[in-house]
């Protein structure tokens, strides 16, 4: 589902550019290594803060950036209006009908997308659609304790039924053919959790 106006602002947001940049974008890229020449999809890419990480902090040679929010994928555009060479491509989709072939990716990156889908679980058998055998998928998600807190219940708007656990979450990959690797991280009281895993 589309963001709020309260969280639209909170993503649209230098402070929210900064701790992408400067601590997720890192952190993963530690997990899981740099993706040199590799074709990447964003999904959720908001308005592309992501996308330039994947291209400057990870050597990507090709990144899609994919959202549901028309606005988002417009501002995600004039970021990078007449800087991309070819190297940027942006979509309006779903993450649970992604518009891409199978086996298309080397690697997929959700910065906090799923938590936003009611049928998070179709979203994450596409990803394992489009992404390559041994493609890598980088995720950060917030929890369903987190989204049970006042502060997110009272200014945020987030599906009501199917929210999930860090552990329904790292048990549902396999179910899908995508495999845990280590390093998993928690932040903010657990709330959320940053991690890698693998298609088999
Ligand atoms: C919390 S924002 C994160 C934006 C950006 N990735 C970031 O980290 O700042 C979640 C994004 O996911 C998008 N989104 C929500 N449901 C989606 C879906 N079913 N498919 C693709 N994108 C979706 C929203 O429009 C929004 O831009």
């Amino acid at each position: 589902m589309k963001l709020n106006l309260v969280e639209k602002l909170l993503v649209n947001n230098p402070a929210r550019a900064l701790v992408q940049r400067l601590y997720e974008g890192p952190l993963l890229r530690k997990l899981g290594g740099r993706l040199d020449g590799a074709r990447v999809l964003d999904v959720g890419c908001g308005r592309g803060v992501g996308v330039q990480i994947l291209l400057e902090q990870f050597g990507a040679a090709q990144v899609y950036g994919l959202d549901l929010d028309p606005q988002q994928v417009r501002r995600a555009q004039q970021r990078f209006a007449g800087k991309s060479e070819g190297r940027v491509v942006f979509a309006v989709g779903s993450v649970d009908k992604l518009p891409f072939p199978d086996e298309y990716f080397d690697a997929v990156f959700d910065f906090g997308m799923l938590h936003h889908v009611v049928d998070w679980q179709a979203g994450v058998a596409e990803i394992q659609r489009v992404l390559k055998p041994s493609g890598l998928f980088f995720f950060e998600e917030v929890t369903r304790a987190a989204l049970n807190r006042w502060i997110y219940r009272t200014f945020l708007d987030h599906p009501a039924e199917n929210r999930f656990s860090e552990a329904e979450f790292m048990a549902e990959l396999p179910v899908h053919g995508i495999e845990p690797l280590g390093g998993l991280r928690r932040i903010l009281s657990n709330d959320i959790f940053i991690g890698i895993a693998k298609r088999t």
